[in-house]
């Protein structure tokens, strides 16, 4: 792809953002590659440790959770915003596997919450229990739930001064507080790992003082100079807006929001021109919640051998199913996408191929006798109870045909989304490796 394609991506105010139009895991990382050879900046807005995301460094792959995907670039400033709630075990590791390697810069806002070993106790604790949802365990829930009720949290500035540590677990019973419920959870009969005391808390966090000190920035203050100064700036997505916390089919989501609202909500009304949602051609979850395309049995199983669909932090089976245009629209709107990539249509009609069938796309539910399928929320009801109304579409063996331009018939699969999602197909990928992404 030419530098224009990219510079295009970023629009007027060279100020972009790419993020998931499903539930997480669209294969975002090769639309983010290819932006980050333009960008000044890279942001990690939201979520934590619990994305997951292959990259290769001086040709070995490492799969990251946390670092922004410009580590690996060394021209490009790397930040982790004040919206993510930060795991400096995942982090630092991933600094010195990226970051130290290719000569980038990762900084950390000074307000940017750190997930402490409590959260990552209760997270583990919670789901073990019985009443989880299928988190990934890496602290993140509890991590929000403390910053949001201002106890418990720990901002990485706090690192430089273990008073400040201490003073943040303490205050207002926080502590004593959640190690009287950990005893309720450890006197039932689930296995866990003993609760950590308040000395082990503040030991852990103070291992990464000296990582974390000279990366303190204010980094809305470096953002908006970056504005100014008119640089490349890439907002890089966490999950995707079918898990975002406010919009998501409650309470199966993640805890952050994972739209263009969460780069709004930290970072203020940034000139953002283009927000690129990126889709699977079909479509996958991991973890609880309903998925009213989700095929299950042997097809279900078929569709993850082929397009490898295991989960790159946790190593789950990600639940496989059609593309359900219902709820692209519906993520449209609420992620305030401009751009939509369509990702791993090879995938799609290597499985179409081996079926022998037409491919369904998700156009409606019906519910409760009503046909819905606009405007409407998508409650977890909604999406339960709910009966898919399909269109069928013939594809091809192949996505490209003789002349290495797309197949008639993957053309009219992608007009089909695109009308329905109302905005744009900027790009598709059409296999795994970089290069092949097309934009149209
Ligand atoms: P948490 O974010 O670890 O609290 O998990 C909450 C829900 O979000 C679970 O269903 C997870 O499987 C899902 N989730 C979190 N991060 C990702 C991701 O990066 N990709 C896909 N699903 C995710």
């Amino acid at each position: 792809m030419s530098r224009a394609h990219i510079k295009r991506l970023y629009g007027e105010s060279r100020v972009a953002a790419v993020l998931g139009a499903q539930w997480g895991d669209e294969g975002k990382g090769k639309i983010v590659d290819t932006l980050t050879a333009e960008a000044n900046l890279v942001i990690r807005y939201g979520g934590g440790a619990n994305a997951g995301h292959t990259i290769f460094v001086n040709g070995r792959k490492v799969v990251t959770h946390i670092i922004p995907s410009g580590a690996i670039r060394p021209n490009t400033l790397n930040i982790i915003g004040p919206g993510v709630a930060c795991g400096l075990d995942v982090l630092s590791k991933e600094v010195k596997e990226v970051a130290d390697v290719s000569g980038s810069r990762v900084v950390i806002d000074r307000s940017t919450p750190i997930v402490h070993p409590i959260h990552r106790w209760f997270d583990v604790a919670r789901e073990a229990n019985g009443g989880g949802i299928g988190t990934t365990q890496r602290g993140i829930g509890p991590a929000y739930e403390d910053m949001f009720s201002r106890r418990g949290s720990v901002r990485a500035a706090d690192l430089l001064n273990p008073d400040k540590i201490e003073a943040a677990l303490t205050a207002g019973g926080y502590y004593a507080e959640r190690r009287a419920a950990a005893e309720s959870y450890l006197a039932s009969n689930v296995k866990l790992p003993a609760f950590p005391s308040l000395t082990d808390v503040v030991a852990d966090l103070m291992q990464y003082r000296e990582f974390v000190r000279p990366r303190l920035a204010d980094t809305r203050e470096i953002v908006w100079e970056a504005v100014e100064k008119r640089q490349c700036i890439l907002f890089e997505g966490a999950q995707g807006v079918m898990l975002d916390v406010f919009n998501g089919s409650s309470p199966h989501t993640t805890s952050s929001l994972c739209g263009a609202a969460g780069i709004r909500a930290t970072y203020g009304n940034l000139p953002i021109t283009s927000v690129i949602g990126v889709a699977k051609a079909y479509a996958t979850r991991v973890g609880g919640g309903p998925f009213p395309t989700e095929l299950k049995g042997p097809e279900g199983d078929l569709l993850r051998e082929l397009g490898n669909e295991y989960g790159a932090t946790t190593g789950r089976p990600r639940r496989c199913g059609w593309l359900d245009l219902v709820a692209l629209r519906y993520a449209v709107r609420m992620g305030e996408i401009t751009h939509l990539v369509v990702t791993k249509l090879d995938t799609l009609v290597e499985f179409a191929t081996k079926q022998g069938l037409p491919t369904p796309l998700g156009v409606h539910y019906n519910f409760e006798l009503r046909r819905i399928g606009r405007n409407e929320t998508l409650t977890s009801r909604v999406q339960r109870d709910s009966v898919v109304e399909y269109d069928l579409h013939s594809l091809p063996s192949s996505v490209l045909d003789e002349s290495s331009a797309l197949h008639p018939s993957v053309s009219s699969y992608l007009k089909r989304i695109q009308d329905a999602a109302g905005v744009p197909i900027a790009a598709v990928g059409t296999g795994p490796e970089r290069d092949q992404l097309i934009f149209l």
